[in-house]
């Protein structure tokens, strides 16, 4: 036949709050062949509440990895050179499911989920001063309603059908990464129950030193531990996928997306960082084997660990629970954009925002400050103010709440970056890159492909043991094409709109006062 020949592919699947998307990549390019992707629906039963259909994310999973393959047969690439595939998924986000029916117990809960806030104020007074960061050191995390632990802790508390399938054995639990690859290989019959150590580093139920789920943490957090999925590297084969038209494929590679997005980036050295922008943003900084401790309100979290003998990684992280999201919200809630690329056209037409300041602490508000109580505001308006205004204040609210990240990973780190790298979706949008730039006041740069979650997982999923066709050896790494974004106002212009933006966040705090 004239099938081109392209030498081994590897493809990956990202699983994100958003969209689940599925890519295929030549692993001696990183060349992106096909792709294919799938919006996930969100529901929000109480307010603050966030949840999703696991059943659906597998489905769309599926979806995904079918029509890619199509795609490529169209190509006349042939699907059986793909050699291995990677998981990167949204983390924290809780499933337990019956082991013996493969059924989700309840819904997913979503890690932007606010309804622990009563379960996390419960476990703060076991705490001496009820003190958030009383396992920090331990976990890398404060006590927050973001993590795993804390979801788990209530599920157990109110959903009847899952006290009776732990007290049965019958309750797996996991995030999504675990419950994608038990499902994927083979579920009920004989399925894989694992997570990777990037995964298991957002439960709080996991000790980031040792490497292992914490019997204390779990003790304090009341876990059973029988439920909890078995650790792994980063990089290894887990197991086969045993449906679909890549059955039989091992699913060899496994990392948080924020995760992915670091390796994606290949910031394999201590001092490299990217910023990613999705639902929300998340600015990780690679420390190295030694794991750093902020005292400016950021994550310690374990950056990746690629392969069973190789050495672990750490990051530090600033976490920002809505970017995307606000676009999002724009456009379902308050309708004014029919498309969430539309927020660029609106934004350009006026190009300020006029003193409009958008606060969208909708979730409380994460780094650096982790105040459960903040609430979103808009603030500023007169009645010159417009649906152009808000746009443009939504996406400066992006850039901001980046800035607060950088000023935190700074401190941390003594040395300051001098250029930011970027990607994930919004990164398309230029007049935000541009504002980002001018926010920072140092360059910002995004690789022409910008899907470097999935590329992260795809690498890591490569160069496994056993897979061994894509070198992670740092002269054999394709060097990647980007853009720059300097900085064009003066820095004393944007330090005085960050003072106001800084005025605007004092304004958003302990509006819901639990
Ligand atoms: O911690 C949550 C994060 O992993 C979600 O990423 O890209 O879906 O916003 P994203």
């Amino acid at each position: 036949s004239n099938r081109m020949m392209l030498g081994p592919l590897v493809g990956s699947i990202d699983q994100g709050t958003s969209s689940t998307r599925f890519l295929v990549f030549n692993a001696k390019t990183s060349e992106l062949l096909s792709h294919h992707q799938v919006e996930i629906a969100q529901k929000f039963p109480k307010e603050g509440w966030v949840e999703q259909d696991p059943k659906e994310i597998l489905s769309s999973v599926h979806e995904c990895v079918e029509k890619t393959c199509e795609k490529l047969q169209q190509l006349n690439i042939d699907i059986t050179n793909i050699k291995a595939i990677g998981v990167s998924n949204q983390r924290e986000t809780t499933v337990v499911w019956d082991k013996t029916t493969g059924e989700p117990l309840y819904n997913a809960i979503v890690w932007l989920d606010l309804r622990t806030q009563a379960t996390v104020d419960r476990l703060l007074k076991k705490i001496p001063g009820k003190n958030k960061s009383f396992f920090k050191f331990r976990t890398g995390l404060p006590i927050s309603t973001y993590f795993s632990a804390v979801k788990l802790r209530w599920l157990l508390d109110n959903v009847e059908e899952i006290k009776q399938a732990v007290d049965d054995g019958r309750a797996m639990f996991g995030t999504i990464d675990s419950w994608l690859i038990w499902s994927l290989t083979g579920g009920k019959n004989g399925g894989v129950h694992c997570t990777d150590v990037t995964n298991a580093s957002r439960t709080m139920l996991f000790n980031i030193h040792s490497l292992e789920w914490d019997p204390e943490l779990c003790q304090f957090f009341d876990i059973p531990m029988e439920i909890l999925p078995k650790v792994r590297s980063s990089s290894e084969i887990y197991g086969l996928m045993k449906s679909g038209a890549l059955t039989g494929v091992p699913i060899s590679g496994c990392l948080g997306d924020q995760s992915a997005a670091l390796v994606g980036q290949m910031c394999f050295q201590d001092g490299q960082a990217k910023n990613t922008y999705g639902t929300g943003c998340f600015l990780l900084c690679n420390t190295g084997q030694k794991s750093v401790f902020s005292e400016h309100g950021l994550l310690t979290t374990i950056a990746y660990k690629l392969g069973r003998d190789k050495p672990v990684c750490y990051a530090l992280e600033g976490s920002v629970a809505i970017a995307g999201a606000v676009v999002r919200w724009l456009r379902d809630n308050l309708g004014i954009l029919k498309t969430s690329q539309e927020v660029e056209k609106l934004a350009a037409e006026v190009g300020t925002s006029y003193g409009c300041y958008f606060v969208p602490a909708f979730s409380g508000l994460y780094a650096p400050y982790w105040e459960p109580s903040a609430r979103g505001i808009i603030c500023g308006l007169t009645q010159f103010t417009n649906k152009n205004h808000i746009a443009f204040a939504a996406l400066e609210a992006v850039c901001f709440q980046t800035r607060e990240l950088l000023d935190a990973i700074n401190k941390d780190c003594g040395v300051p970056l001098n250029q930011l790298q970027v990607d994930g979706g919004m990164t398309n949008n230029k007049v935000l890159m541009q504002l980002q730039s001018d926010i920072l006041c140092i360059p910002v740069v995004k690789p022409s492909m910008p899907e470097t979650t999935a590329l992260g997982a795809a690498m890591a999923a490569g160069a496994a043991e056993g897979v061994g066709i894509w070198s992670l050896n740092p002269g054999d790494l394709t060097a990647v094409t980007c853009e720059r974004f300097e900085p064009q106002i003066n820095p004393e212009e944007s330090e005085i709109r960050f003072a106001r933006w800084k005025k605007a966040v004092m304004k958003s705090m302990d509006w819901a006062t639990s």
